[in-house]
């Protein structure tokens, strides 16, 4: 039996479309890609060129009965808005994170999407790839024994310093509310922390903006040596309590002009080193008593497959089940974070009721091919 491709369309054709268009395009059977929008016109015109799709506006989007599903590649501020304009027209919405910049608007979007019976989900879908799936398979059998502790220690620099043409159309959402690198690579790690260890009970820290008077500094840039804010903590320093009694330091800073990155998760039998959950095959180490060695990636989906977590939603719409990604991870996700910058405020630890359903694991029989896909079907 052949399963009726799910409508998409996606708003929103800056950076990151791309490599959605590509693989929402061609990667996967279960998505029939209709079209794109862009309040910059010129930026969905090129994309739907591209790709082959329609070139439409947010409303005709929101107004073809048709399409089931639409994929919210906006920025941070824009989120909310269009979020909710997208469940209000009675459609399933996949988001990029964060999903909001406040508590209040999550909570407004789980009303919605609740009254409507819609599926809500955020990203990153990057914890359905091949790395961190394997990295899930190694806890769950139990490879390292109990996980004790994690540690997250990331150094980029946001310095606003590249050159491409799009730097001077392109709002720079990592300076902005929602957007910082709490927000923007926080999420990648928490997700991946809850697929394999479930909710947090508690979190304190500190996080604040390192120089937030500053200016642009790429010469070809319009505004170049002009003034502006950023508003958004840029540096993060937290310790996080899971509810299986797993402790994590978390620790991240878009402030250095070098790179560098630890993600461990540390057991009572061994160590497993895990790489940038951004990616979808990166390589995993383990270490037991000995030499540190590298754990064979087993799952399937080892490239940059973004948009896998809009094919998972339609293979749940049409096989009736609950797809991976949910609303309340993201929900999850944005209330630690801005958990700790409410701890840098009033100095108290904050703690969490708020549950989610464990996504199911990916199954590692179907690897290769056409029959990778199969991995969304079953479940
Ligand atoms: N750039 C990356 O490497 C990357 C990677 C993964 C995830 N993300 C996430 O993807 C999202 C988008 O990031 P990006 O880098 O592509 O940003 P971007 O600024 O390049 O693109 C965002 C696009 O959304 C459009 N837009 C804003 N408001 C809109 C509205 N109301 N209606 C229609 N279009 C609107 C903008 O015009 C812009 O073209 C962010 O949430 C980011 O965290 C980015």
């Amino acid at each position: 039996m052949q399963y009726k491709p799910v409508k998409v369309a996606v708003i929103g054709c800056g950076m990151i479309s791309d490599i959605y268009l590509e693989n929402l395009k061609n990667k996967f059977s279960i998505i029939d890609l209709v079209g794109c929008s862009d309040i910059v016109s010129v930026k969905a015109e090129k994309q739907a060129q591209k790709y082959s799709i329609k070139h439409m506006t947010n409303e005709e989007i929101l107004s073809d009965n048709e399409i089931e599903l639409v994929i919210n590649l906006t920025y941070a501020s824009a989120h909310y808005e269009v979020s909710r304009q997208i469940l209000e027209a009675g459609k399933h919405c996949y988001s990029e994170k964060m999903m909001c910049l406040t508590m209040a608007e999550a909570d407004e979007l789980n009303r919605i999407r609740k009254d409507k019976n819609l599926i809500f989900a955020v990203a990153p879908d990057t914890f359905l790839g091949a790395s961190q799936q394997t990295a899930r398979m190694i806890i769950d059998k139990g490879l390292i024994g109990e996980p004790i502790q994690a540690v997250v220690n990331l150094s980029r620099g946001y310095h606003m310093i590249k050159s491409s043409a799009d730097d001077a159309v392109r709002k720079f959402s990592v300076m902005y509310e929602g957007g910082g690198i709490p927000y923007d690579m926080g999420g990648y790690y928490l997700h991946q922390l809850f697929n394999i260890c479930g909710a947090v009970e508690s979190v304190c820290g500190y996080a604040y903006t390192r120089n937030a008077e500053r200016r642009y500094l790429n010469p070809r840039h319009e505004k170049f040596n002009d003034n502006f804010t950023v508003k958004t903590p840029n540096t993060v320093c937290s310790s996080i309590k899971f509810r299986t009694g797993m402790l994590c330091s978390f620790n991240l800073s878009s402030e250095y002009n070098t790179y560098s990155e630890q993600f461990e998760i540390r057991g009572s039998e061994g160590i497993m080193y895990l790489a940038d959950p951004n990616n979808f095959g990166d390589k995993i180490y383990i270490q037991r008593k000995g030499e540190k060695l590298e754990f064979p990636l087993c799952h399937p989906y080892s490239v940059n497959s973004r948009g896998i977590g809009a094919a998972d939603i339609a293979w749940a719409i049409r096989t009736n089940r609950e797809p991976r990604l949910s609303f309340e991870m993201g929900y999850h996700a944005l209330e630690i974070i801005n958990a700790i910058s409410e701890c840098t405020a009033d100095g108290q630890v904050k703690r969490f009721t708020t549950d989610f359903t464990r996504p199911q694991p990916i199954s590692s029989e179907y690897y290769s091919g056409a029959s990778e896909e199969r991995s969304l079907f079953l479940y």
